[in-house]
């Protein structure tokens, strides 16, 4: 049974957006698992391990699994269930539908700004209507409660691995060397880091560059098969038209075949050259999948680790895993000098926290502890990081007393210096369906592409699912580009209409197959004003998330004439297409957001990102707003480390989630190490 959608999608106008209504809790279709899921359990109640790891995403998954596989003992906590062999997580064609699956689904309302009237501009703008359904848009029925704007996470077994793009893209060595630059330690170097990413890569696409690369590790990466692209000529004429508007066009050669696409795109954003990071290019985009196109993530790691027997059948590693259990506060010995966390408090139940849908107003949960020999290490990821911390009396003293929680280490840095991309969309539509997905359902009735995904022998032969629908990017310069000569923008393409995140966005971005996005990321954006406050001191209640985006926040101008330039490409390549299979009318932004100035406000009221980072920072010792020191150790306190997208004290790379599984593989090593001399 389907979620009932809105009249105006049905009715084919799904063009001009604004005006959506969707259900809170929309039904779906729950297909049974294709493989074996982990089953939920909560802790063994008062058990000690050497160390227990809060969350089980991109931050805590390597980590944890490494330290067991260096002999110790680990708990891995993580508030969600397993259901990374679902359709839904292991499909990457169907990613959109994965942070939108009621059963791993954290749906988070963030502000983007504090000025309401700049806020609620915004066509994403979500309200709870007196009817008790989900209202997006500008023009709220009378009587609506407003909620901010979606953000979704994963409550999940894996985290956001599970329901990510799967784009897996190095940050930049600028990123690096910075973080070795405040912190004095050499370790944290561009050149050093390369290692953590080959041991954790297994490449699978050729040619690749063969130097800078892994082939051992436990992410797979493969490009979207580029015999998809040269069989679809509304795809082909969009590469050429991006590469013209590049200033790349190649007008005149067979770019409908492969060999002359792969004139055009480098295969290669993850080369390990020096020029990589400043060169202007057009590449194909690995993603994180596995022999079967099938999503790959840490996830596979850590189950692989808990489930390794010795030949007698008893486990091999110390490592167990337990589910359903929120974390609700880390524990500390207070008696000595520099109070020393000792263990976490949690409560054990389905859908405690509120981020998840199906959350009750009454408070449940069975509550119970665990210990912690060595340390906790805290990976709950950028929002629930902060607040875990603050839960436990780590953060700003006047935060933490107005929700009467006694301190126990004054940090005013965490929950602060919160960062993320801006993104916008520039969507066209063009006469017929891209043959690509002409055939597919995604998740509507009987599915061939499914079929096909499931059945077919690999590559181009799996057929449309084996792509997240982001098959190549440009690279490139704003004229607000960092003097170190990073490019900031990254223009990227996509099947689908895609104008941030709502209430059923998937359903829309997927309801009308003659759609096309260029999305514009603005990477390296200046704004570090975000923050993660606590609105209660129950540890089930969502933080209040605000970005201060643009103008509230800093650098605003610079990034949003970045953003401008962005979209104006997007813009461009339309415009400049040679349809071998039907031109693009541009539908959003609305063809009459023309000016710079128009297409400036408009990206002020409809930019989104999606990864959020930043709010435990890593800094230096004289810093007083830096939270974590270079060893991911909390400053001022004992036994305790963060390790997720928090660390960062600038948001690293295009995407980020290649530099977190890198520094989950650099504080193993840094634990592992410490663990020796202790
Ligand atoms: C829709 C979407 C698409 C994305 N696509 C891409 C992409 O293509 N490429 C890319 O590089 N990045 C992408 N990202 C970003 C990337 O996936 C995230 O930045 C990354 O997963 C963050 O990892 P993390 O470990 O910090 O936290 P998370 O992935 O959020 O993991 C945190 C885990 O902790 C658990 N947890 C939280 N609080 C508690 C608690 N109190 N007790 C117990 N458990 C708790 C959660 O259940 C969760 O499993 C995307 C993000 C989104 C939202
Ligand atoms: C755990 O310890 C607490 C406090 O000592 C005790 O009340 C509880 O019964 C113990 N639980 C189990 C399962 O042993
Ligand atoms: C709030 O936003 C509106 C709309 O963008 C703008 O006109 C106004 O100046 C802003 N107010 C402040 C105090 O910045
Ligand atoms: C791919 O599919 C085959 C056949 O079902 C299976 O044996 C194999 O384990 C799968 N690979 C992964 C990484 O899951
Ligand atoms: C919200 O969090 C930030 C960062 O921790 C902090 O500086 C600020 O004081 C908090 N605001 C409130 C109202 O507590
Ligand atoms: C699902 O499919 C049915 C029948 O093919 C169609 O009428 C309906 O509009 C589709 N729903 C969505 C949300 O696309």
């Amino acid at each position: 049974m389907k979620a009932a959608v809105s009249a105006a999608l049905l009715a084919g106008t799904a063009s001009a957006f604004n005006d959506w209504t969707f259900p809170i809790h929309p039904e779906q279709d729950i297909y049974g698992p294709n493989g074996d899921n982990y089953p939920s359990a909560g802790p063994q109640a008062n058990s000690t391990y050497e160390y227990v790891v809060v969350g089980s995403g991109p931050g805590g998954a390597p980590l944890a699994a490494r330290l067991a596989l260096a002999g110790h003992s680990v708990l891995v906590i993580d508030a969600g269930e397993d259901h990374g062999t679902d359709r839904q997580l292991e499909v990457p064609a169907l990613h959109p539908y994965a942070s939108e699956y009621n059963p791993s689904r954290w749906d988070y309302f963030v502000n983007h700004y504090a000025n309401e009237t700049q806020a609620i501009r915004d066509t994403k703008m979500t309200y709870v209507t007196p009817k008790g359904e989900y209202y997006v848009g500008t023009n709220p029925p009378e009587g609506s409660v407003r909620k901010g704007v979606l953000y979704p996470r994963a409550g999940t077994l894996g985290g956001c691995s599970q329901h990510n793009a799967l784009v897996t893209v190095k940050p930049t060595r600028n990123d690096w060397n910075h973080i070795a630059a405040i912190t004095g330690d050499d370790s944290w170097e561009a050149d050093k880091m390369q290692a953590y990413f080959e041991k954790m890569e297994s490449c699978n696409y050729l040619p690749n560059s063969i130097a800078g690369h892994g082939f051992g590790g436990w992410l797979q990466t493969r490009l979207t098969p580029v015999g998809l692209i040269a069989e679809d000529l509304k795809v082909a004429s969009l590469v050429v038209a991006a590469a013209t508007a590049m200033g790349k066009g190649l007008l005149g050669k067979l770019v409908h075949t492969v060999t002359g696409l792969l004139e055009i795109l480098a295969l290669d954003i993850n080369n390990p050259g020096k020029n990589r990071d400043s060169l202007e290019q057009i590449y194909q985009i690995p993603l994180a999948m596995d022999e079967n196109y099938s999503r790959s993530s840490p996830r596979t790691l850590l189950l692989d680790v808990a489930r390794a027997t010795n030949d007698d059948g008893s486990k091999k590693y110390k490592l167990d895993i337990a589910l359903n259990t929120l974390v609700t506060k880390v524990n500390f010995d207070t008696t000595a000098t520099t109070p020393k966390a000792t263990g976490v408090d949690y409560l054990v139940g389905k859908s405690l926290y509120r981020a998840d849908p199906r959350a009750s107003t009454e408070d449940g949960g069975i509550p119970g502890s665990v210990y912690a020999s060595r340390e906790v290490i805290v990976s709950a990821g950028a929002f629930n990081t902060p607040q875990l911390l603050k839960l436990s009396g780590v953060g700003p003293k006047e935060e933490l007393e107005t929700h009467d929680i006694p301190v126990v280490k004054n940090l005013p840095g965490v929950g602060g210096n919160m960062q993320d991309r801006y993104e916008v969309g520039v969507v066209g539509k063009a006469p017929t369906p891209f043959a690509l997905l002409e055939k597919c359902k995604f998740l509507n009735g009987t599915d061939p592409c499914y079929d096909q995904w499931t059945h077919g022998v690999g590559g181009t032969l799996k057929g449309g699912y084996t792509t997240n629908g982001i098959a190549f990017g440009f690279l490139h310069h704003s004229s607000q580009a960092d003097k170190n000569d990073d490019q900031d923008l990254f223009l990227g393409g996509v099947p689908a209409f895609f104008n941030g995140y709502f209430p059923g966005y998937s359903v829309h971005a997927t309801s009308d197959l003659s759609i096309w996005t260029w999305l514009t990321l603005k990477a390296h954006s200046r704004n570090n004003a975000g923050t993660v406050n606590i609105t209660s001191a129950n540890p089930r209640d969502t933080p209040q998330i605000t970005f201060h985006s643009l103008g509230e926040g800093v650098g605003g101008e610079q990034d949003l004439q970045a953003v401008l330039e962005g979209m104006k490409y997007g813009i461009e390549a339309f415009e400049g297409l040679v349809p071998l299979d039907g031109a693009f009318d541009r539908v959003w932004p609305p063809p009459e957001v023309e000016s710079d100035e128009d297409l400036k406000q408009f990206a002020r009221d409809e930019h989104w990102g999606h990864h959020a980072s930043c709010t435990a920072p890593i800094g230096a010792d004289d810093d007083a707003m830096a939270v974590l020191d270079g060893k991911f150790r909390v400053r001022g306190v004992e036994g305790l480390r963060v390790v997720d997208a928090s660390i960062f004290p600038k948001i690293p790379g295009m995407y980020i989630v290649a530099a977190i599984y890198m520094a989950s593989e650099k504080a193993a090593d840094v634990i592992i190490e410490a663990a020796k001399s202790s």
